[in-house]
């Protein structure tokens, strides 16, 4: 009997002592989440209108982090989500603010060369980062070049593997230059298009010499013409087959695009990522190797624009040889690369 009291006792205490911990954990939710907001938007320097603007803005904070917490903790997945500076905004402006990739209509009629179709030896891995091939990670912030970036980050490749020479080219050049036919600055464009640009202005100029602004600008024609590398064409690997962007990486980087308009890409942090995404072509980024991961998965290495806060220090690790023949978020769809 007395034993049996002393258990109920003991139960007893253990839920009143649950139920106080159930319930300062949700007003401690409440109110640490909008120190959460706080804290976050110091470290990233937010600064809100008024506290209409702010309200709304927490709002949608909010619910990111609730919705990257689930996901991380279901850990369903080979990747992981975080917190990081997209966290107020909402997908859609997400997807309007920071991609910009205009899906060629003519691609799939289109034919040109593969110099590298008869590529047979590809080592197992490729990271053209030690080759020193590829510059720092750049940030394009709100504006919808991620297409100057793709191309540039491909000819900086092709540069470096042609002179020896890494070189930090000019985006903005771009942005404020090549806008007569369908690149449009910060409202999107195509690396294709990029590249033919670059080749009929017989070269691109520097970052340094013509900086990136982030914004429409007017072209300066002094500073773009002072070039600094060029590229004789490009060309389209063969579209729809990883064999074929396999045999383009192997040998230079290579621009690509994605569709990165999902959640989990606004917010990957790191692993391999293995979707959910579509085919649906919203932003171009430059596949810069390829490999295999600790459990088996291969995956592409991809240089993205947004800055070295997003994904692996800027990078994404995405899957690689999946059964859709378009690729991963149809990597595989449109990819090309500029040659010297
Ligand atoms: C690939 O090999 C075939 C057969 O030998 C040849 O006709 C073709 O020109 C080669 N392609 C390239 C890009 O060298």
């Amino acid at each position: 009997m007395a034993s049996t009291c002393k258990c109920t006792m003991v139960a007893f205490f253990i839920l009143i002592s649950w139920a106080t911990h159930a319930l300062s954990r949700t007003l401690h939710e409440t109110s640490s989440m909008s120190e959460r907001h706080e804290v976050w938007m110091a470290h990233h320097g937010r600064i809100y209108m008024d506290a209409m603007e702010k309200e709304v803005r927490f709002k949608i904070f909010k619910d990111n982090v609730q919705q990257i917490e689930t996901f991380n903790n279901a850990g369903e997945k080979s990747y992981k989500l975080s917190i990081n500076e997209f966290a107020d905004l909402k997908n859609e402006e997400f997807i309007a603010s920071r991609n910009g990739f205009r899906p060629s209509q003519m691609k799939a009629t289109k034919e040109t060369s593969f110099m590298y179709e008869n590529v047979t030896l590809a080592p197992v891995s490729m990271d053209w980062r030690k080759k020193g091939a590829v510059t720092p990670i750049k940030d394009q912030g709100q504006c919808g070049c991620c297409w100057a970036f793709s191309a540039v980050a491909a000819m900086e490749g092709i540069t470096q593997l042609s002179t020896g020479r890494l070189l930090s080219l000019s985006e903005q050049e771009l942005v404020d230059c090549d806008i007569k036919g369908v690149d449009q600055g910060c409202g999107g464009g195509l690396m294709d298009d990029a590249f033919l640009f670059i080749q009929h202005n017989h070269g691109l100029t520097t970052d340094v010499n013509y900086p990136y602004e982030g914004t429409d600008g007017t072209c300066n024609p002094k500073k773009s013409s002072i070039h600094a590398a060029q590229i004789n064409g490009h060309e389209d690997v063969p579209a729809n087959s990883e064999k074929a962007l396999l045999k383009a990486v192997t040998n230079q980087p290579v621009s690509v695009a994605i569709d990165a308009g999902g959640f989990a890409f606004q917010f990957y942090s790191s692993g391999v990522f293995t979707g959910e995404c579509g085919t649906d072509l919203n932003h171009g980024v430059t596949a810069v190797g390829y490999g295999t991961a600790d459990d088996g998965t291969n995956y592409w290495l991809v240089k993205n624009s947004w800055g070295t806060g997003w994904g692996e220090d800027g990078y994404i690790r995405m899957q690689r040889d999946v059964e859709a023949k378009e690729g991963l978020c149809g990597i595989a769809m449109q990819a090309s690369y500029p040659t010297v």
